[in-house]
């Protein structure tokens, strides 16, 4: 089905323009080149309507804030939120027009401090699980931009998206810091920032899944895992 255009699309996204990121020459190392000033560099992967990133944003001055999106008619919501409460939040927050398959083009490696993934659409069909931003090849490079002792912070409804995570993390010889089934009765509630799509399944009474991972945590295999994952093996 076609996505329909929102109104006035492109002359709304233009008077944010301030808050978009054009794609750097080269891969960033550094905050400097989008903000200006240096701070720990979060991205979050799949905004949508940008609730978490402005909120997230706004309680952490001291970070800079990325929030990607790969479809310009969603992001759009987002960087109108952003633009809305400009006078009553920090100026850290950024937004990427752009898709998680290219996020090598904009950030080199080891230089996120964390990255969200939240509600990631699930794509249930085995077929299609290399789509999944959870598939191995995905965790792989946000292992690789991530520094040693960033983080990458799961969230989903999705109890067989979050099986499958685990399972492909397991396979990678990953240990996450936390698992959670149901965050919300958990004490990783603490500091939790709902998204739009969090808000809606709560309230469906849906139970949240929740994991932490630090590419430092990662034990390498060197018998039964995926060789090409393993530097180890890459001589
Ligand atoms: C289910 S929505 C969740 C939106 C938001 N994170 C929330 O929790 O309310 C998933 C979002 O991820 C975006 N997305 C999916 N695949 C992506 C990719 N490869 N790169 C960037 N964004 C992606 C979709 O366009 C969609 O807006």
């Amino acid at each position: 089905m076609r996505m329909r255009m929102k109104k006035h699309f492109t002359e709304r996204l233009e008077a944010c323009a301030h808050l978009l990121c054009e794609k750097p020459d080269e891969p960033i190392t550094t905050s400097e080149y989008h903000f200006g000033w240096e701070g720990d560099i979060y991205l979050e992967i799949g905004c949508g309507k940008g609730g978490f990133a402005v909120q997230f944003a706004a309680a952490n001055p001291a970070v800079c804030f990325y929030a990607m999106e790969r479809v310009a008619n969603v992001m759009v919501n987002a960087v109108e939120r952003a633009e809305r409460e400009k006078d009553t939040r920090p100026d850290n927050l950024r937004f990427i027009i752009g898709s998680a398959e290219n996020l090598e083009e904009w950030f080199a490696p080891a230089t996120l401090d964390a990255i969200f993934l939240n509600f990631s659409g699930p794509w249930p069909k085995k077929r299609n699980a290399k789509r999944r931003l959870t598939h191995r090849a995905f965790l792989a490079r946000y292992f690789r931009l991530l520094k040693e002792d960033g983080m990458l912070y799961f969230k989903t409804d999705n109890d067989n998206l979050f099986d499958f995570t685990l399972e492909e993390l397991s396979a990678m010889g990953c240990t996450p810091s936390y698992v959670t089934r149901d965050l919300h009765n958990s004490p990783f509630r603490v500091g939790n920032i709902m998204t739009e799509y969090e808000t809606n399944f709560v309230s469906q009474g849906k139970n949240i899944n929740a994991l932490a991972v630090s590419p430092l945590k990662r034990v390498y295999r060197t018998h039964d895992g995926d060789p090409s994952l393993n530097p180890a093996e890459q001589g």
